[in-house]
C-alpha cells in the first residue's frame, strides 16, 4: 500500500513510564476509510498508542504522521486545530461530570464553532439515538451506568462528523443487543462516511465483525497485523495464544 493511502504512520514509536518501557519501536499503519481493530493483553500499551496518534502522549522516540503531517513538529495552537479531525471515545469516558448528557455531547460542536444553536440541539438529538439514548440528555453522567456513559461518550466523539474515529473499548461492559448497535454503527460510520476508525477490544466477537484490519500488540510492537481471514490463520504462537483463550471461549454458537 502507497504511503498516501495511510492516514495514520507510525515508525519507531518508543514511550517510557519510568523505567517501564510500554511501546519499544512500534510501527503501524492506519489505511485511510478503512476500520483498524488494535488487540492485545491488558495493560500492553493499547491505550498508550491511542493517545500517541492525537498527539495526547508524545513519544520519547519514533515518529506519528497523520496525512504526512509529522505531529512532533506542530505547537499546541496548531495541535488542537489538528484534533478536530479527530474523534477520541476514551476508555475511561471521560466525560465532563457537571455538564448534563446533552451539553457533553454538544461539546465538540460548541468548542470548534459548528451550527447554530437549534442545528446543534439536533445533532445532539442524532447521536443520543444513534447509541440509544434518546432519553438521556438531561441527566447529569453520575445518574448513567457504566455502559451508558460508555455510549455518551461514543456519542460525543462522533458528533462533529470527525474523518478520524477512534474508540478505546467501545463496548465493553454492554449487554449483547447494545454492542451489536455499536459495532454495527461503528463499520455505518465507515461505510457511509468514509470514515477512518481505529478500534481497541478485548471483544473478539466484535473484532471480526468490524475489522478490515487486526494489529496485535505484544512486547511493545505490533507482532501481527493482518486482515481478519489471514489473521486467524496465522501462525505466531503469540497470535495463536490469544485467539485460542479469547475466540474459543465466545465461540459458543
Ligand atoms: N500517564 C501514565 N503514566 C504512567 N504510566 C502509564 C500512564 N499511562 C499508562 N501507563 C502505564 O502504561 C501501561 C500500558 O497502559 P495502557 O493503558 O495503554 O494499557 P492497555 O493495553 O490499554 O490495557 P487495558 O486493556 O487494561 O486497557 C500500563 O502499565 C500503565 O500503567
Ligand atoms: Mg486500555
Amino acid at each position: 500500500m502507497s504511503p498516501e493511502n495511510n492516514i495514520v504512520e507510525l515508525r519507531g514509536l518508543r514511550k517510557a513510564f519510568g523505567k517501564k518501557v510500554i511501546l519499544d519501536g512500534l510501527d503501524l499503519d492506519v489505511p485511510r476509510g478503512e476500520s483498524t481493530v488494535i488487540i492485545g493483553g491488558s495493560g500492553t500499551g493499547k491505550s498508550v498508542l491511542l493517545k500517541h496518534m492525537i498527539g495526547l502522549l508524545r513519544p520519547d522516540a519514533g515518529s506519528v504522521k497523520v496525512d504526512g503531517v509529522e505531529l512532533s513538529t506542530l505547537d499546541n495552537r496548531e495541535l488542537t486545530r489538528f484534533r478536530s479531525r479527530f474523534g477520541m471515545a476514551f476508555q475511561e469516558g471521560a466525560l465532563f461530570d457537571s455538564m448534563t448528557v446533552a451539553k457533553n455531547v454538544a461539546f465538540p460542536l460548541v468548542r470548534l464553532g459548528l451550527g447554530s444553536e437549534k442545528e446543534r440541539a439536533k445533532r445532539v438529538e442524532e447521536c443520543l439515538a444513534l447509541v440509544r439514548l434518546e432519553d438521556a440528555g438531561a441527566k447529569l453522567p453520575s445518574q448513567l451506568s457504566g455502559g451508558m456513559r460508555r455510549r455518551v461518550g461514543f456519542a460525543r466523539a462522533i458528533a462533529h462528523r470527525p474523518e478520524v474515529l477512534l474508540f478505546d473499548e467501545p463496548t465493553t461492559g454492554l449487554d449483547p443487543v447494545t454492542k451489536d448497535v455499536i459495532d454495527e454503527l461503528i463499520v455505518e460510520l465507515k461505510e457511509t462516511l468514509g470514515a477512518t476508525v481505529v478500534t481497541i477490544t478485548h471483544d473478539m466477537e466484535s473484532v471480526f465483525k468490524i475489522a478490515d484490519w487486526i494489529g496485535m500488540l505484544h512486547g511493545g510492537v505490533i507482532v501481527a497485523r493482518a486482515a481478519p481471514g489471514e489473521f486467524r490463520s496465522l501462525t505466531d504462537p503469540r497470535v495463536r495464544e490469544f485467539l485460542g483463550r479469547t475466540v474459543g471461549a465466545h465461540q459458543t454458537h
